[in-house]
């Protein structure tokens, strides 16, 4: 399998195919999608809601995000390691944001950095750009917003917020981004978004017109409890799976019969 590069998910839009992208946060599960020909691994910063256990991703720091962009760059062959950059680690100065990208990057060995907003952060994204690090942007619902917006809604239902959403693309485009995530809102406007600029979108929870799609991985694989958000397609219930696992191996223990005299040595 060809090693992904930024150019080569730009050139899938060209070329007219779909882009695949999960979120990972370690080695184990970096080795088995990377075994699969997966475009992108995405070190989302939803880690602190399924790996950390928030209530939101707003405590995540930067340093999280380097421990577990480290262990998907162990486990990882061919994808491109894109990874978020935290909450308030790219808001307050051009500076710092370049200062947290370049350590995501030296210390993590993510590939691109992503960043959450449209125009109020486009002087941030071309510093980081200027400093060599691509640069993937994310619009729609932002899960850092969560407190401006009032919780996970879906965006862009109004005249207005579709305005700011195709405005807000354009301007990412114009800043450098190689490709934008946009996150639940309504198909049509995902679509005239994606229409509206040259660089891929990839939709979570943001209908077909994308150019591709990404999902958080313990969510398709059945493995987070707390909720399910309607745009997610279950392709396993290993949190069954593992349920019953665990429960017959207490039963194998609690009856003497494991270990058996295959798991024993003589
Ligand atoms: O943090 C994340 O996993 C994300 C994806 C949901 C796009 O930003």
């Amino acid at each position: 399998m060809n090693k992904k590069t930024v150019s080569a998910i730009i050139q899938k839009k060209q070329d007219k195919q779909k882009i695949a992208v999960l979120t990972c946060y370690d080695y184990a599960m970096s080795k088995i999608l990377s075994s699969q020909d997966i475009d992108i691994l995405l070190v989302g910063d939803s880690l602190g809601m399924v790996k950390l256990g928030y209530e939101s991703t707003l405590p995540v720091t930067v340093e999280d995000m380097i421990y577990h962009t480290k262990a998907v760059k162990r486990g990882n062959s061919g994808a491109l390691i894109v990874t978020d950059m935290p909450f308030m680690s790219y808001e307050i100065s051009a500076q710092e944001a370049v200062r947290n990208a370049a350590r995501i990057i030296k210390e993590g060995g993510a590939e691109a950095v992503k960043v959450e907003g449209g125009a109020e952060i486009a002087e941030k994204v071309k510093a980081i750009l200027d400093a060599k690090i691509p640069v993937m942007g994310h619009l729609g619902l932002t899960p850092q917003a969560i407190n401006k917006f009032g919780g996970f809604k879906v965006q862009a239902r109004s005249e207005d917020g579709r305005k700011k959403l195709i405005e807000d693309a354009k301007v990412l485009e114009q800043a450098g981004v190689f490709a934008i995530v946009l996150e639940a809102m309504p198909e049509d406007a995902a679509k005239a978004a994606g229409e509206a600029v040259s660089v891929p979108t990839i939709g979570i929870g943001a209908g077909k017109y994308c150019d591709g799609q990404v999902l958080v991985i313990d969510d398709m694989l059945g493995m987070f409890p707390d909720f399910t958000p309607k745009f997610v397609k279950k392709y396993a219930n290993l949190g069954e799976t593992v349920k019953t696992a665990v429960k017959n191996y207490i039963d194998d223990v609690r009856e003497g019969k494991f270990p058996s005299e295959e798991n024993t040595y003589k």
